[in-house]
């Protein structure tokens, strides 16, 4: 099967009148499949998505599935975490190349020397990290259960928070806590312009300004709320503001159009006018063709080696427990 993929996806031309939508209907039924998408993917994925959910969802979602083949419409961490959480089911990824920006901040052999400087502390690892990573660490931590983890933790406990310095200096100030970060950072969350929404905030006065933590601290200071994709979405639709500006991956605004038809969404300028530096390019790389001949073929497969299995589930399986432990 390896050789029907050629840049890491199924490099096949799919017969254009074929209704894409029906076909993927019809194939996730005979084949007992699933799949499930984050909402940054285009809305045509986010429409024929079984699960719509932010990272923690996802991965809670992945662990209790029935179906035999789960296609992950999101990035290469997340389809890695859903493998390690169901090392029997088989994981598609409709484009291998769909990775992340912020797990890239972190190499393994450099992370490795700077855990060594600190060998009394506790890493706590985002899971936008590689397996690696995770492997490296003790506890993973999404931007839903960040916060309450490390307030599970002893005060006295030293902490390594990896790899979104963002995320890492929000909780700091958050929890009161000094962890040590590391200096990685999003390509879509770290372009937000300061400027250029004040600019829009004069336009909209009355306009409530929502962030995702991944964003730098002058874009968080700004923001009424903050929080994962879920929790921005969650948050459109219990306020009563009728302008919104989103400082996160413009992808959301699909269900927040969808669950707020009479709201109006801003996507947050980034620094540069020219660029759409506010969309996940890698996000993006999920097509219908993709999922369609990925769902056909059943490859690209994820596979993780058995000692990664090993060493990187366990601080998964710790995030997920405390997570249940306080309902989150
Ligand atoms: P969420 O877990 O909030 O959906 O965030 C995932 C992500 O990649 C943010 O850039
Ligand atoms: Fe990674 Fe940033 Fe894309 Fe999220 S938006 S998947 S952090 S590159």
């Amino acid at each position: 099967m390896d050789e029907l993929i050629k840049n890491g996806f199924v490099n096949k031309p799919v017969d254009k009148s074929l209704d894409l939508v029906a076909e993927i209907e019809k194939l996730k039924k005979e084949k007992n499949a699933i799949i499930l998408g984050h909402f940054y993917q285009l809305p045509e994925i986010q429409d024929i998505s079984d699960f719509l959910g932010d990272s923690l969802a996802l991965s809670q979602q992945a662990a209790k599935t029935n179906a035999d083949i789960i296609v992950f419409a999101g990035v290469h961490f997340m389809a890695e975490t859903a493998k390690l959480l169901c090392p029997d089911k088989k994981v598609l990824l409709p484009d291998l190349n769909a990775g992340c920006s912020l797990a890239d901040s972190c190499p393994a052999t450099e992370f490795k020397k700077f855990k060594e400087k600190y060998p009394d502390h506790l890493v706590i690892s985002y899971i936008n990290t590689t397996n690696e990573i995770k492997a490296l660490s003790d506890i993973i931590c999404t931007s839903s259960n960040a916060v309450e983890i490390v307030n599970s933790l002893a005060k006295n406990q030293k902490i390594i928070f990896a790899p979104d310095k963002n995320l890492g200096s929000y909780i700091n100030k958050l929890t009161g806590r000094n962890m040590i970060v590391w200096p990685g950072a999003c390509h879509v969350h770290k372009r937000f312009s300061v400027e250029r929404i004040v600019v829009l905030k004069k336009e909209f006065p009355d306009a409530k300004i929502i962030a995702h933590p991944e964003c730098e601290m002058d874009v968080l200071i700004m923001a009424d709320h903050i929080g994962s994709t879920s929790s921005l979405l969650k948050f459109t639709q219990t306020d009563d503001s009728k302008n919104y500006i989103i400082a996160t991956e413009a992808g959301v605004l699909h269900q927040m159009k969808i669950k707020n038809p009479q709201k109006n969404f801003i996507p947050a300028p980034p620094d540069d006018a020219t660029c759409a530096c506010n969309d996940c390019s890698f996000m993006k790389l999920i097509t219908l063709e993709k999922v369609y001949n990925t769902l056909k073929y059943e490859v690209p497969e994820i596979v993780i080696s058995e000692e990664m299995q090993v060493k990187a589930l366990l601080p998964v399986k710790r995030m997920l427990e405390i997570s249940e432990k306080l309902a989150l």
